[in-house]
């Protein structure tokens, strides 16, 4: 029995570091051998697209070879066990939380095992490559597809539900992302200034953010996640 009611927790790159997936701005940061112009801006698909799909492609694939780590699995019974709501909105494009049991979760950023037609605006499932020479399934428009993520200079996805999720939580957890990146580095301040939730960080080092939070502590997300939800679920964090 937790002390809380509805609980949003966003996660970043960070909670899948552990999975071994690349983080975006840490020494090993998956922009290193590509510029972030070259390849997450509606600009650089329109002026090499094939360059975007390579890249796309190659994370697609490599999604196979990665696992959920405990971080994952831990969010995944807390929203088991919890008898409130828990929704994780992330801002990765990585189907982890979905493999590690969650299954309330909006990916603000897209998915990479989903493309969409630029003709049609239908979105499919999709674990193998694209180029510019798949037709859509639906309209068979020819190029048709990208992938369904969210560019730079790009609207995230899902922000009204997002928006009623941080007004009416009581808890907001920040798990892996260094606050670099909005809207999600503005959350915190928006369910600060409605003065109803509780905000807690959890991350390998402070985050740009880190001061607007209510209580932050610093770690691996899988050792800190677990640790959490099983106070959480004690009643006692
Ligand atoms: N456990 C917990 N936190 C970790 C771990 C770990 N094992 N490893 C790294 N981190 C933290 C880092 O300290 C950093 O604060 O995760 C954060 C990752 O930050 P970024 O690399 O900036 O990733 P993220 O915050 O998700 O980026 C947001 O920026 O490039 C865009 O669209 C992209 O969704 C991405 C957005």
């Amino acid at each position: 029995m937790t002390n809380y009611q509805n609980i949003v927790v966003l996660t970043g790159a960070g909670i899948s570091a552990e999975s071994g997936l690349s983080t975006f701005r840490g020494d090993d940061g998956l922009w290193e051998n590509h510029r972030l112009e070259d390849v997450a801006t509606p600009e650089a698909f329109r002026r090499d697209p094939e360059l975007v799909h390579r890249f796309y492609n190659m994370r697609r694939a490599n999604l196979g070879t990665v696992r959920p780590n405990p971080a994952h699995k831990a969010l995944a019974r807390l929203e088991q066990e919890h008898d409130g709501e828990v929704l994780v909105i992330t801002q990765n494009i990585d189907d982890l939380h979905e493999r590690g049991g969650s299954r309330n979760i909006l990916h603000m950023h897209g998915e990479l095992l989903k493309v969409h037609c630029r003709s049609c605006a239908e979105v499919f499932d999709w674990s193998g490559d694209i180029d510019e020479t798949v037709e859509c399934p639906d309209c068979g428009v020819i190029p048709s597809l990208r992938p369904h993520i969210v560019w730079f200079g790009e609207m995230p996805f899902c922000m009204y539900e997002i928006d009623e999720a941080l007004r009416s939580c009581d808890l907001f957890v920040s798990i892996g992302t260094s606050g670099n990146v909005y809207p999600a580095a503005g959350f915190v301040a928006q369910v600060s200034a409605m003065g109803r939730a509780r905000s807690i960080e959890l991350n390998l080092e402070p985050s740009e953010g880190v001061s607007l939070f209510n209580e932050a502590r610093q770690g691996p997300a899988s050792k800190l996640v677990p640790e959490f939800v099983e106070r959480l679920l004690a009643g006692e964090a």
